[in-house]
């Protein structure tokens, strides 16, 4: 039935398309194209409406403030608090005994605590924070293992009004010392160690160099994981588990202001600092809330599993915020997919029941590399929708995840959205829209997308161009946290009143949109965005490097690897080891995820006439391509001598 109406939007003529079985139509929220039509009638009494689904203090005098641009405002004078959301709504709607926050560690411990018990742990915490001299508007930096004491945290800093900076734990503690600095936290909440592929990664210890040089750091919250050792510093390093041990464990939320700040979350762009991108209140809430419930079609009898870490927006907005301001219950896993064994992410789903997957096709591209017999030997039959995020999914891994992991009933909502979006942009509605392997579909309802030619002209279907965002939306950034040039020169003064999202796409006939990737400096990692000149500036920090160029190669896994073109100081001679020690000096520097995978060195980088690098041919040598026009090329000779120095290599 629903399947005919949908003719209106799509037909049939790039591809095989996929549509929703009859069985999971009968159940879905949203069966019809209602919702689009209702929020293309009118976009503000939209989102009004689905504002009207949170619980506010006092309700808003004006949807959306655009007197201002590029500097929106949502719900105006309406007040609110997240971790009341989160948590007291669902209780006072007879959800307490229900599981919020589902947890199994790597070595197979696990928790779960009710919507009662995950609210009296973040009451506590709120009380430990606020006895620490945490106040509202104050910053605090989360360095943490996907553990609930992570999720707590981040409540608790909304109940009280602080906003908080989680920082991926898989970065390093230099790269964690730049974020608590800009930030400048007082309180820095981590724990002694992490598991990792069995083995014990320090975290505490690991962090003592960053806490120290961190003037505005006055306290250390620790959480005991793993029980690794560290020297504590006394006064300002304490123990998670003494200081709950006394607190109260009810605490009234701390009434919020819509636009007042939730939290700074830092990504890279095309410089060497990250940017904090901030995000508040009202609108982040409406904007996340409503798309958690469409897109992944909240049932509450559901499990829910997005498997991000908390360190990116994913976890922040789809494994916390999202699903908990649903009453959902939202499943985190400690570990990694191939630990103890290959098949640990289907023993989990089999084990909890899941009922909701959501992760990234770099993850589909290695356990399509492991094989079928991973995932045959488990029971994955309580699946009902999966979820793809974070870099284009390529149409083989598209089909072997519908066939191997949905076996061919389950949905695919690929999703594309941005650390600065807040919330999913682009995405079928999975009881609604027939699907195209590799094709995120189409905007999310009371949200305007378009592809523009470089003049801002929209382009026709086929043409490839600049994804922007037409008007505001809930979720939007509001600024870089203490940046607003970098926050205006980075998404407004491309084009004019709309907003430039970095990325190349193009929309096809039936007015679907595919996502080529970024245009700019950011390398797309397995998901995980890392600018080139972040790599670069860590890279020439080395005593023998002068200069450094670094490009993402296409990487059958991880979708991107890095190659890095190093020029050496005089006199330095290029060698193994120092391909090792630089290499070592990057994932010193940020962390693992921005190891370069191969280092070349060579006598001079190619630049134009105006001396700016360039970055295309590099790629091209590394991907051993045809060169193309290297005319605006200042010396050419420099292509000749990389290309025999890659070659040798090879
Ligand atoms: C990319 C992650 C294609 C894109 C939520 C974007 C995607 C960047 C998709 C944001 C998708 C994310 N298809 N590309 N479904 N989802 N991207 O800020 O290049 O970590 O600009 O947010 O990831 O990465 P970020």
């Amino acid at each position: 039935m629903a399947e005919k109406k949908l003719g209106e939007y799509f037909s049939e003529e790039k591809g095989k398309m996929y549509y929703p079985s009859s069985s999971f139509v009968d159940n879905a929220r949203i069966k019809d194209d209602s919702l689009y039509r209702e929020a293309e009638k009118d976009r503000l009494a939209f989102w009004s409406k689905m504002a009207d689904n949170l619980q506010w203090t006092k309700k808003w005098s004006r949807i959306l403030d655009d007197d201002n641009p590029p500097y929106y405002k949502w719900f105006i004078e309406g007040k609110l608090n997240v971790s009341e959301n989160c948590l007291d709504l669902h209780i006072n709607n007879g959800l307490g005994d229900k599981n919020a926050l589902i947890f199994e560690g790597e070595n197979g411990d696990s928790t779960s605590l009710t919507y009662n018990e995950l609210l009296k742990e973040v009451c506590k915490f709120s009380n430990a924070l606020t006895e620490l001299g945490v106040v509202k508007g104050d910053a605090v930096t989360i360095w943490m293992p996907m553990i609930p004491e992570a999720v707590i945290t981040m409540l608790a800093c909304t109940r009280i009004g602080a906003m908080h900076s989680v920082v991926f734990g898989g970065f390093s503690p230099e790269a964690l010392k730049d974020r608590i600095m800009d930030s400048k936290s007082k309180v820095v909440v981590t724990a002694d160690g992490a598991y990792r592929r069995g083995k014990v990664i320090p975290m505490r210890s690991a962090a003592e160099e960053a806490l120290d040089d961190c003037p505005s750091v006055e306290k250390v919250v620790i959480v005991e994981r793993t029980g690794t050792a560290y020297e504590p510093r006394k006064g300002r390093d304490l123990l998670w588990s003494e200081l709950i041990k006394d607190t109260a464990e009810t605490c009234e939320p701390v009434v919020m202001d819509s636009e007042d700040p939730l939290f700074i979350l830092y990504s890279s762009g095309t410089t060497g600092k990250p940017k904090g991108i901030l995000h508040t209140t009202g609108g982040y809430l409406v904007g996340v809330k409503s798309s958690f419930y469409y897109v992944f079609d909240h049932h509450e009898d559901d499990i829910y599993w997005c498997t991000a870490d908390i360190g990116w927006i994913t976890g922040h907005s789809y494994i916390v915020y999202g699903p908990l301001s649903n009453g959902s219950s939202t499943f985190i896993y400690e570990g990694t997919p191939d630990y103890p064994a290959r098949d640990r992410f289907w023993e989990l789903i089999e084990k909890y029941r899941v009922t909701v997957f959501y992760t990234a096709p770099t993850a589909i591209r290695s356990f399509m590399r492991w094989g079928e017999q991973y995932v045959d030997k488990r029971d994955l039959s309580s699946l009902r929708l999966l979820g793809s995020v974070g870099e284009p999914i390529n149409p083989e891994a598209w089909i072997w995840y519908y066939e191997q992991i949905g076996k061919e009933k389950c949905p695919i909502v690929d999703t594309w959205w941005q650390t600065e979006t807040g919330m999913i942009i682009l995405t079928p509605l999975p009881g609604v829209t027939p699907l195209k392997p590799g094709s995120v579909t189409r905007p999310f309802p009371g949200v305007e997308v378009d592809v523009v030619d470089d003049n801002g002209q929209s382009t026709d279907p086929g043409q490839k161009g600049f994804l922007v965002i037409k008007s505001p939306w809930p979720a939007m950034l509001r600024t870089l946290y203490e940046d607003p040039e970098r926050f205006e020169q980075t998404y407004w003064q491309q084009y004019p009143g709309l907003y430039f999202t970095g990325d190349g796409a193009w929309k096809d006939h039936d007015g679907c949109f595919w996502i080529m990737g970024r245009v700019d400096d950011v390398l797309n990692i397995s998901g995980h965005r890392i600018g080139t000149m972040e790599v670069e500036s860590a890279l020439v920090e080395h005593p023998s490097a002068t200069e450094a160029a670094v490009i993402g190669k296409a990487h059958e896994i991880k979708g991107h690897s890095i190659t890095a073109f190093v020029t050496l100081k005089e006199g330095i001679e290029g060698s193994d080891e120092l391909v090792q020690e630089l290499k070592n000096h990057v994932t010193k520097k940020i962390g693992a995820i921005a190891r370069p995978e191969e280092i070349f060195f060579t006598y001079e980088l190619p630049k134009t006439r105006s001396g700016k690098i360039m970055r295309r041919l590099l790629r091209d040598i590394a991907e051993q391509r045809d060169l193309g026009d290297v005319t605006t090329l200042m010396d050419p000779q420099v292509i000749a001598s990389i290309k025999e120095g890659y070659s040798e290599k090879e």
